[in-house]
């Protein structure tokens, strides 16, 4: 199980020593595939007014790098303006694949210190509903961090 608060020590630890936003996305999202063998795509999205745009992920390559807000499980969580937990993907219309293998995903909201939404973790899985409350809490506590990376909108 991914331990959020052990990971955002260690993040602060590499902000300290001078990583910037994007190795600290990569070691974010490195670290949180790492936790759990149920994770199988871990990766960061950055809201650029109506799309979203893939920065650094663990997993296969993806054609993805660009969702507009309300497509897909990544841009429906933006545009409803809250985190989303897809047990079994295929159950879905308004869904993106990128992996045929891909089961259940969950996306977390990163936002600014003024709750606007600045980008996301999106994470795959190849099982079904891969994704527990316990999952989506410590994924907030990074993503919570994350958020404060970027200057109030
Ligand atoms: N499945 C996502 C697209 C991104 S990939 O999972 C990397 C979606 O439906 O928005």
């Amino acid at each position: 199980m991914l331990n959020g608060a052990a990971l955002v020590a260690r993040l602060d630890a590499e902000r300290s020593g001078g990583a910037d936003r994007e190795e600290l996305f990569r070691k974010a999202v490195e670290g949180i595939e790492a936790a759990s063998d149920r994770y199988d795509w871990v990766g960061v999205y950055l809201l650029d007014g109506d799309e979203l745009v893939l920065g650094p992920y663990v997993g296969a390559e993806t054609d993805h790098t660009r969702i507009s807000v309300g497509r897909g499980v990544c841009g429906t969580a933006v545009a409803e303006d809250r985190n989303l937990n897809v047990s079994d993907v295929r159950a879905l219309d308004n869904y993106i694949a990128c992996s045929i293998h891909t089961r259940s995903e969950i996306v977390v909201l990163i936002r600014d210190a003024r709750g606007v939404v600045r980008g996301q973790l999106d994470l795959d899985s190849d099982l079904e509903a891969a994704f527990n409350d316990e999952d989506e809490v410590e994924l907030g506590r990074v993503a919570g961090w994350l958020g404060t990376l970027f200057s109030p909108s």
